[in-house]
C-alpha cells in the first residue's frame, strides 16, 4: 500500500515538474485586453514602417515557375491544387501598376516596401538572363526611392523557375550554385538602390508545405526530405550571404533571412502530452532555426518521425538582421494516432481569422522574444490578417502593434514593421479567397480601395513618423 502511495506521489511530482519545465522553456502568455489601452501607440524615432508583398502573389504574368505549373494540375484524387481551381493569372498587375501601388504606399505614409523578384522572369533558362526584367526591377526601385520609400528585396519567396524545380530544386544541395548565381546577378543589378536584402522567405513554411504536407509544389510528402530541404535552404542562405558580401564593394548591404515564428502550443496547458507534442513540433519548426543561427547546428528531430542533422558552422555569422514574420499560433492535441497527433488546430475561445488560425497578438511578443536569441536587430517583415469583411482588421493591427511596442519597451531590438500586405493578393494554394490587403482588390476592375480597418495602421504610421 505504502509503495503504491509513494509511486503515486512520485508520479504526481514528475507530472508537475514536467509542467513547470515546459512552462520554463516556453511560457504561454495571455494578456487581459480589457485592461489594455491600444489607442495611443508610440514607437522610437527612426522605427521603419512598411508593407510587404511577393512577386508571384501580386505581379501577374508568371508562366515559367513552380506555381504556374502547379495551378494547372490536380491532386491524384482530382482536386485542383489551388482552391476552387483558381489561377494566379494577372494577380494585382503589380508588374505594370507598381507606380499606382507606390502612390498607395505614400497615402499610408510607409517608408519601406518589401517585395520579391521573379527568378523565372529574370532567368528563363539556366543559361539566359532577360535583362529587361532586371531593368524592370531597377525602375521599381528608382520609383520607390523617388517616393521616399526604401526597397527591401527578397530573393526567394516560394517561387522559382520550372527548370530549377525539375533539376530537384533545394532537394539537392549542389543546386544551390544556381540560386547563388541568380542572387549575385540581382544584387549587382540593384546594389546601388537596395540596402536591405532578404535571402529566403520562411524556409520552414516552404520546406514543410512543399515536401511534407504536399500542398505547395512539388507536392511531396516525406518528412525526411522536408527536413533535408530546410537544412539545404539554410546552407543556401549562408552561400548567398557570402556571395553578396564579396560583391558589396562599399554598398553596405544588410542581409538577413526571414523566419516565420508560427507558435505551436498545447491545446490544454495542463496536459503534459499536449505540451510534449507542442514542444517537439515547435523545436523542429522554430528551434532548428535558432540552433542553426546561434550554434551552427541544424537539428530537425521529432522522435519516431524525422531526424536530420547538419553542421553549418558559418551560419551564426551570416545575419546582419533577422526578418520576423508572425501571424498566430496553433494547438496540438495529443493522440496515439501519429497523423491525428500532428494535425494543428485552432484555439477555441480566440477570434478566428479567415486562415486556419486565430488572432493571437501576445504571440508576436513571444516570437520577438524567441527570435532575439540570435542576437541581431529584428525587422518584422510580415504581419497581417485575412479578414474578408474587414470586421476586425483595425482591432488586429492595434493589438499586434501594442505587443510590438511592449517588446521594444522591454528592451527587444525591433527596428521596423511591415504589414502583409498592401493589397489583397494570391494566397498560394488558398487562391484569392484570403484578403490580407490594407487595400481591398476588385480583381475584375483592378480597383484598390483602402479598407476602414486599415486606417488604424495609417494613423499609427503617421503619428510615429517625423
Ligand atoms: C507566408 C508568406 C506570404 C503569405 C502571408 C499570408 O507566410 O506564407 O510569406 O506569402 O501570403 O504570410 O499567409
Amino acid at each position: 500500500m505504502t509503495k503504491i502511495l509513494i509511486a503515486l506521489v512520485a508520479l504526481v511530482i514528475a507530472y508537475v515538474a514536467a509542467l513547470f519545465w515546459f512552462d520554463h522553456v516556453d511560457h504561454i502568455e495571455k494578456w487581459d485586453w480589457e485592461t489594455i489601452d491600444t489607442k495611443y501607440l508610440s514607437f522610437p524615432d527612426g522605427f521603419v514602417w512598411g508593407v510587404a508583398s511577393a512577386a508571384h502573389q501580386v505581379e501577374g504574368g508568371h508562366t515559367n515557375n513552380n506555381w504556374a505549373r502547379w495551378e494547372q494540375t490536380s491532386y491524384p484524387d482530382g482536386r485542383p491544387h489551388i482552391d476552387r481551381g483558381e489561377l494566379c493569372g494577372n494577380a494585382c498587375e503589380h508588374w505594370t501598376r507598381y507606380p499606382e501601388d507606390i502612390r498607395l504606399m505614400q497615402e499610408l505614409g510607409v517608408k519601406s516596401y518589401r517585395f520579391s523578384v521573379s527568378w523565372d522572369k529574370i532567368m528563363p533558362t539556366p543559361e539566359t538572363v532577360d535583362t529587361s526584367a532586371l531593368v524592370h526591377y531597377q525602375q521599381v526601385c528608382d520609383s520607390l526611392l523617388a517616393a521616399g520609400i526604401s526597397p527591401m528585396v527578397t530573393l526567394h519567396h516560394f517561387s522559382h523557375p520550372i527548370w530549377f524545380e525539375d533539376m530537384g530544386g533545394f532537394e539537392r544541395e549542389e543546386n544551390t550554385v544556381h540560386f547563388v548565381r541568380f542572387s549575385t546577378l540581382v544584387f549587382n543589378a540593384l546594389k546601388g538602390r537596395v540596402k536591405w536584402w532578404c535571402t529566403i522567405n520562411e524556409p520552414a513554411v516552404f520546406a514543410v508545405g512543399a515536401y511534407n504536407d504536399g500542398h505547395f509544389p512539388p507536392g511531396k510528402k516525406d518528412p525526411h526530405l522536408a527536413a533535408t530541404v530546410l537544412g539545404n535552404l539554410y546552407k543556401a542562405h549562408v552561400a548567398v550571404y557570402k556571395a553578396i558580401k564579396a560583391e558589396d564593394g562599399g554598398a553596405a548591404a544588410q542581409v538577413g533571412i526571414v523566419k516565420n515564428m508560427h507558435k505551436i502550443d498545447p491545446m490544454q496547458s495542463w496536459d503534459v502530452l499536449d505540451r510534449l507534442l507542442a514542444h517537439l513540433v515547435n523545436r523542429g519548426f522554430n528551434g532548428s532555426f535558432i540552433s542553426t543561427f546561434t550554434q551552427g547546428e541544424y537539428v530537425f528531430s521529432i522522435p519516431g518521425v524525422v531526424d536530420v542533422r547538419m553542421e553549418i558552422p558559418e551560419a551564426p555569422n551570416t545575419l546582419d538582421f533577422v526578418g520576423l514574420n508572425y501571424y498566430s499560433h496553433n494547438a496540438m492535441d495529443f493522440s496515439i494516432d501519429l497523423d491525428e497527433a500532428l494535425q494543428t488546430r485552432m484555439y477555441p475561445g480566440e477570434r478566428p481569422t479567415d486562415m486556419s488560425y486565430t488572432m493571437y497578438p501576445e504571440g508576436i511578443y513571444r516570437a520577438i522574444r524567441e527570435i532575439s536569441a540570435v542576437n541581431k536587430p529584428i525587422i518584422i517583415t510580415e504581419n497581417g490578417v485575412a479578414d474578408s469583411t474587414d470586421a476586425f482588421r483595425g482591432e488586429f493591427i492595434a493589438k499586434y502593434l501594442y505587443a510590438v511596442q511592449k517588446a521594444i519597451a522591454d528592451g527587444y531590438d525591433v527596428r521596423g514593421y511591415h504589414y502583409w500586405s498592401l493589397t489583397d493578393n494570391f494566397e498560394w494554394d488558398l487562391g484569392y479567397s484570403m484578403r490580407f490587403g490594407l487595400y481591398r482588390m476588385d480583381f475584375a476592375t483592378q480597383q484598390r480601395t483602402l479598407q476602414e480597418g486599415s486606417k488604424v495602421y495609417q494613423r499609427v504610421v503617421q503619428a510615429n513618423t517625423k
